[in-house]
């Protein structure tokens, strides 16, 4: 099954469980490019069952390979699946069974070898929660990550990582820039153009993760999803694909530094005849810019404005480029000088020789060139000089 935003939204669920290669994946690029990324760090995993989450597992595994000063990770009494996951699956608590729900709080500050096999890893996390029943405590908010005691912890934290509830990002991304924390998390590619988003991709506050955002990702749902894309031979666990999910982050990597090649103007006039053109870039028939229709012919000799897929963000680097604004903001659009949207828009395309029917809170560039269409959703960009 692939489920879009709507799908999962009005699931309403939010129980999509992160694999451990997917946080494996996304966090190694980061010390690619610098080996320190996490060194002295408190990591916060918020959204997280200790006994369930892979981001728990990941980082307790890698605790002194990643050089953490501190690991905390607090679950969420309304999880379906708490308490019921994953990880720890053999571990045991008292009588030999974990009980259900309660929002717990684990915080560790050093992975020691426990078990004595010479190595550290996540065998000596387990032994360490079992031998150390107060490194794990009840929270009396019920882990909603707006609480209180989960906004102390946040306080504590340096860099927060987890994959949040999709219904509330917003409010998720607003607390982490209030509290002006770094943050490596999950969300979905269509929160990129949301009101509250991209004014923040847009001043270089934000941006996407190393992991290319336009593949999607495989989650674990839980056992009683009837609707499900395949089960995961080694875990039995039923797996779903959110095609529209991605990494967004404020930390740091090589990729945002990588140089987009561009097009020339020898490329561009093969690309031109190619396509039997006297002009392969068209203009938008209601805005002053170039129509580039994928970030591999973005030209390298025009200085005005370029409207580009939103998949550009993934090619996205804050030296060559600077982003001037998004065609879904109506008001953003109007301060760039755009002549007409909307009900404004349509007439003017209709009477153009386009068809079409106005909807409330449509946002479209026109282009006549060579015959009318209307574009959806372009990231407006600039060279930098
Ligand atoms: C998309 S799932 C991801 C879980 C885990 N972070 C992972 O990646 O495997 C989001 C989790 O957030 C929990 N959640 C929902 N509302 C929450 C809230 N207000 N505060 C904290 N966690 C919440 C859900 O129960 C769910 O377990």
């Amino acid at each position: 099954m692939n489920l879009g935003l709507t799908a999962a939204k009005t699931a309403k669920k939010d129980e999509f469980y992160t694999q451990y290669v997917d946080i494996q994946k996304e966090v190694e690029a980061y010390l690619e490019y610098d080996p320190d990324t996490f060194r002295n760090k408190t990591v916060y995993c918020n959204c997280d069952d200790p006994f369930e989450s892979n981001f728990f597992k990941y980082f307790a595994a890698n605790f002194n390979r990643l050089g953490l000063r501190k690991l905390i990770s607090t679950s969420y009494d309304g999880s379906l699946i708490a308490g019921g996951q994953i990880t720890f699956d053999e571990y045991t608590e008292g009588n030999g069974e974990r009980e259900k729900p309660k929002a717990i709080c684990v915080e560790i500050e050093e992975v020691t070898d426990l078990d004595g096999d010479g190595a550290v890893g996540i065998e000596d996390v387990k032994l360490f929660l079992e031998r150390n029943p107060h490194s794990h405590r009840p929270l009396e908010g019920g882990g909603d990550f707006q609480s209180e005691e989960c906004i102390e912890l946040l306080k504590q934290a340096d860099i927060v990582v987890t994959n949040p509830p999709f219904s509330l990002f917003k409010e998720f991304l607003a607390l982490l820039t209030k509290h002006k924390k770094k943050f490596l998390v999950i969300g979905n590619t269509n929160a990129i153009t949301y009101l509250e988003v991209f004014p923040l991709i847009k001043a270089n506050s934000l941006w996407l993760g190393c992991t290319n955002f336009n593949v999607g990702m495989f989650f674990e749902v839980p056992d009683e999803w009837k609707k499900y894309h395949h089960i995961n031979e080694e875990t039995g666990k039923k797996m779903a694909r959110v095609s529209t999910s991605c990494w967004y982050t404020n930390l740091d990597h090589g990729r945002r530094h990588e140089p987009l090649s561009l097009m020339t103007q020898a490329d561009n006039l093969k690309f031109s005849k190619s396509l039997a053109k006297k002009d392969s870039y068209s203009r938008y028939m209601n805005f002053d810019a170039l129509e580039v229709g994928t970030y591999k012919e973005i030209p390298s000799d025009y200085d005005g404005i370029m409207g580009v897929p939103v998949t550009f963000l993934n090619k996205y680097n804050p030296d060559q480029f600077e982003i001037v604004g998004n065609s879904d903001d109506g008001k953003m659009m109007r301060e760039l000088g755009v002549s007409q949207l909307g009900r404004d828009f349509i007439d003017a395309y209709r009477a153009n020789g386009g068809t079409g029917h106005y909807s409330p809170g449509m946002r479209m560039l026109g282009l006549f060139d060579p015959s009318p269409r209307v574009i959806y959703k372009r990231i407006l960009i600039r060279h930098r000089k």
